[in-house]
């Protein structure tokens, strides 16, 4: 049901409400008092999604201009937050929602009236070498060129990636690593905090026009840190299986020759890819003269540790079902 609206704040219009991230960001701006518009896809899941509970729900295609245009046609509002990510990251998604999408939405900011426009990225994007990667920078250039003024979010990884393994640690088995489990670490950030700062940054003037790494409290944490740290809250001696990163590289090797004869393998060729980035890759800033990842000069935000993440979620099955894509990491 819709609050009181006279007691609302300004109006914020928030793409993807429905993912991990934008759900938060929903009842972060809910709870901020914002009069919050909730763009969703007719989708059956979404119905009746408690999260929506105090946002306007408006149904349309964010990937489809003229329906967009027609669904914000009455709106005015003094901010767009965008948390739109494709599901799957394969080329031809990323490039119809990550850059597409947005540009939709960037396109009626002129007419909406809003003053910033909130643009959850990735801190990836620093070493684009995937095609989500390229959309997603092709859209922040856009967006810094265009004269609105914007506030682009490049978060380290969230807590829901690095627990995949949770259940599996539960259930007495190894945590599995790649290489040694030490070549690559992040600043993991809860759904949370990061919402909390998205949802901050619509009235800061330090963050208007600005591109912001940002991770959660205390040091980085590799595999390894991650693995430890389960087996000791969960009371088990830590056994850890290594897996080689060789096992990516030849599934590229074997499937990048072949997508260009069977196109419908590009896309698992672009999976494998994304695989071997993340088992390879920091989750940090990247210090370009000095060609490495710089934990202490990657931010923190927020209150909530990873330790008491993983001690709910060590004692609790509720979040196992949300990980998704995410349990392999
Ligand atoms: N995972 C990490 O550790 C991490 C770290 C840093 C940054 N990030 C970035 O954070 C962002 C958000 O992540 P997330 O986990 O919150 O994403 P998510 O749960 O996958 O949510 C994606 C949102 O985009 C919407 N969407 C996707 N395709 C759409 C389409 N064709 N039409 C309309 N809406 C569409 C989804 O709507 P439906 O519900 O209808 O599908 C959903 O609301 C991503 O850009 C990601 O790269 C992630």
């Amino acid at each position: 049901m819709l609050r009181d609206m006279a007691a609302l704040k300004q109006t914020v219009v928030l793409a993807g409400a429905t993912g991990y991230i934008g759900q938060h960001v929903a009842a972060a701006l809910v709870a901020e008092g914002y009069h919050v518009i909730a763009l969703v896809r007719a989708h059956p899941g979404h119905v009746g999604a408690d999260v929506l509970e105090h946002c306007e729900v408006r149904v349309t295609e964010v990937t489809d201009a003229a329906t967009l245009q027609h669904a914000l046609a009455d709106i005015h509002a003094h901010a767009i937050v965008s948390c739109l990510a494709s599901r799957n990251g394969a080329p031809d998604d990323a490039q119809r929602v990550d850059y597409g999408a947005n540009r939709n939405l960037l396109d009626l900011a002129p007419a909406l009236g809003v003053s910033r426009f909130v643009l959850l990225s990735a801190l990836c994007v620093q070493k684009p070498r995937l095609a989500f990667q390229h959309a997603k920078l092709a859209f922040e250039r856009e967006l810094m060129a265009s004269g609105v003024g914007y506030t682009i979010i490049r978060p380290t990884a969230f807590f829901k990636s690095i627990s995949g393994q949770v259940a599996r640690i539960r259930d007495g088995k190894a945590f599995l690593v790649f290489g040694t489990g030490t070549e690559t670490a992040c600043k993991p950030i809860s759904e949370r905090d990061l919402a909390r700062y998205l949802v901050d940054s619509i009235d800061d003037a330090g963050r208007r026009n600005a591109v912001l790494p940002i991770g959660g409290p205390g040091a980085a944490v590799t595999p390894l840190d991650q693995g430890n740290l389960l087996f000791e809250l969960a009371g088990k001696p830590a056994t850890f299986r290594r897996v080689p990163v060789t096992l990516f590289r030849v599934a590229i090797a074997l499937l990048a020759p072949l997508s260009r004869v069977i196109p419908a393998l590009a896309a698992k060729a672009e999976f494998a890819r994304i695989g071997h980035y993340y088992a390879t890759e920091s989750m940090l800033v990247w210090d370009a003269d000095a060609k490495r990842y710089d934990a202490d000069a990657t931010p923190s935000t927020g209150a909530d540790t990873l330790r008491a993440h993983y001690t709910h979620a060590l004692s609790s099955t509720d979040g196992d079902d949300a990980l998704g894509a995410h349990k392999l990491f």
